[in-house]
């Protein structure tokens, strides 16, 4: 393992006021976001949609990684240029999801493991040699009465880390993603647990696994009341706990942290994100930064829907979304 390979790449992702864009939906998630605009659901509507994305005038400067999917670093602008190249011209490193989507954990009703590690030291290698510097793996975690098990967040756990490992052989960092989901009516103090013991799954199969905690990013949920739930609290109540699990959970050796928003709205995201900033710059071991997807994304595909007429306007507010976040990432932002 080339870990000073490693350690760079988490640095330049980490770089100090910028943070991630996740814009690796895959094509069912595509489609989800797509259908409700009245956008076609194709490849050239999707290759349109990456392509303002990528050329956004000045997003270099917000954002230092963007994580693509498959589909996405085949393509090329109207005017042949490799999204891939285009990206690198902004300055933003480009990373790629390598998970092949969440199936039934058999035996257990409600749950998921995810799928995609046959194959996958080559794929990585084939990947590293095309400049993809980084990869992601998502776990999904759900909360229910009778959910997680244990069962579930080993596998899921397990499954990680062997991600993890596989990466950086291949010279590439993980990005760890084990996301508790928001959906449902349970308390903060449940996600709290929940995220607590998940993390310390994740953490000791990592261990167990020799992953080098320093060659990694963590990607995790806030610590949120269900999206159902009676009482949704503040953003001081959703920092204070967020943090406080992850001081107990993940170890200083690893150099960031980086958000999903999780279906969040995206100024509730910047503002919890900022909120953390403000309470707890001075203890925190890591960068904790943000990787949104949708709250950096959603104002911006609203706005387009589809239409050539948009692309600037959508594009000006896509890159305002990631403004707002750098602000947050200093403890800066206000609504
Ligand atoms: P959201 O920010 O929309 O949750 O997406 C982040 C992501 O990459 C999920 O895997």
């Amino acid at each position: 393992m080339n870990l000073a390979e490693l350690k760079n790449t988490a640095s330049r992702l980490m770089a100090p006021d910028k943070g991630l864009l996740a814009m690796d939906e895959s094509i069912p998630t595509a489609n989800k976001r797509f259908e409700p605009l009245g956008i076609p659901l194709t490849e050239e509507y999707r290759r349109k949609y990456r392509q303002l994305i990528v050329t956004a005038p000045g997003l270099g400067e917000y954002i230092s990684g963007a994580i693509l999917f498959d589909e996405t670093i085949h393509q090329k602008t109207d005017d042949g240029r490799l999204f891939l190249d285009v990206l690198k011209e902004q300055g933003i490193v480009p990373g790629i999801k390598v998970d092949e989507g969440t199936v039934g954990f058999d035996g257990f009703p409600g749950e998921t493991i995810t799928e995609g590690l046959d194959g996958l030291a080559d794929r990585l290698k084939a990947y590293h040699e095309q400049g993809l510097l980084f990869a992601k793996w998502r776990a999904v975690i759900s909360i229910t009465e009778k959910t997680p098990s244990t069962a579930a967040i080993k596998a899921n756990a397990f499954t990680l880390a062997r991600y993890a490992s596989l990466c950086q052989q291949a010279g590439i960092v993980p990005i760890v993603e084990p996301e508790v989901l928001m959906d449902g009516d349970h308390s903060l103090q449940r996600c709290l647990e929940v995220t607590t013991e998940v993390l310390h799954a994740v953490f000791n199969a990592l261990y167990e696994q020799n992953v080098a905690f320093e060659g990694m990013i963590l990607k995790p949920n806030m610590i949120l009341p269900g999206l159902k739930a009676a009482n949704q609290t503040s953003a001081k109540e959703i920092a204070d706990a967020t943090v406080q699990c992850f001081l107990r959970t993940v170890p200083a050796a690893v150099p960031g942290i980086a958000f999903l928003s999780g279906g969040q709205e995206a100024e509730l995201a910047t503002e919890r994100l900022n909120a953390m900033h403000v309470q707890y710059d001075n203890v925190m071991p890591w960068a904790l930064t943000f990787s949104f997807s949708r709250a950096i994304q959603q104002p911006a595909l609203d706005k387009w829907a589809g239409n050539d007429a948009n692309v600037a306007e959508a594009q000006k507010l896509l890159v305002n979304r990631a403004r707002l976040n750098n602000l947050a990432r200093r403890g800066e932002y206000t609504p």
